[in-house]
């Protein structure tokens, strides 16, 4: 993957929410490409976190994208919500969703862009009759839940087969990653293929802040 069209998605699961305009403008000033909102139910994850509001509040403080990842049971009763709400695209997960097409397509009607994400366990196979209908794919480089986790390695090799699946069908779709990235993990999974990378408390737990956390990833990435 070219260095130079490697973007970042700092994920607010990490971010101080007492303080989250200031965090996501923080973020936006340093060079964010996209934010990322990660929205879990509880049952599809074993961990709650926000809702619709909060990506209404965001789109506000921010001209970014609110891509929005959603880690929920029945993501198609949710849509119109965060639509309204203001996201600007979503991630829906193969896993549980028996009508993966129908999920895709409606988001498209929405006219938001789409992305299909994938666990660990969850080989790059699945994505053969759907790939030509997205915009992007995630691979979950840790099991959903929770930040702060550890980079799973063993989902290298997947991101080099999306890559190539994706070459293969000759579409312009962004492979992005999500879950334990910091500055040595990146320039890992962007040697496989990624090129668009999630990062939440390599970026919002930083001692050294906002900032200086974006900078050390890009510089880390360019590297
Ligand atoms: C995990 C979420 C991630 C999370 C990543 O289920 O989808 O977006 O915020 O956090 P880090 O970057 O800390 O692994
Ligand atoms: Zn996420």
């Amino acid at each position: 993957m070219h260095k130079g069209t490697v973007k970042l998605a700092p994920s607010i699961l990490s971010a101080d929410f007492a303080c989250l305009g200031k965090q996501v403008s923080e973020a936006q000033e340093a060079g964010a490409d996209r934010i990322h909102v990660d929205i879990m139910d509880g049952h599809f994850v074993p961990n709650i976190s926000i809702g619709a509001p909060i990506v209404q509040s965001l789109r506000q403080v921010t001209r970014l994208p609110l891509e929005t990842h959603l880690m929920i049971s029945d993501p198609d009763f949710f849509l119109d919500e965060f639509t309204e709400a203001g996201s600007s695209s979503f991630l829906v997960h193969w896993e549980g969703n028996s009508n993966l097409h129908r999920t895709v397509q409606r988001i498209k009607a929405l006219d938001r862009r789409v992305g299909v994400a994938l666990n660990p366990a969850t080989p790059a196979t699945v994505l053969e009759e759907i790939l030509q209908d997205v915009d992007q794919v995630l691979v979950m480089t840790v099991n959903p839940g929770f930040g702060h986790q550890r980079f799973i390695h063993t989902t290298l090799p997947k991101i080099r087969r999306v890559r190539e699946m994706i070459a293969e069908i000759k579409r312009d779709c962004d492979l992005e990653v999500d879950g334990g990235i910091d500055a040595t993990t990146a320039p890992l999974v962007v040697d496989a293929g990624a090129n668009v990378l999630v990062a939440g408390s390599a970026i919002f737990g930083d001692r050294e802040g906002v900032a200086a956390a974006m900078k050390g990833l890009r510089a880390a990435v360019d590297k």
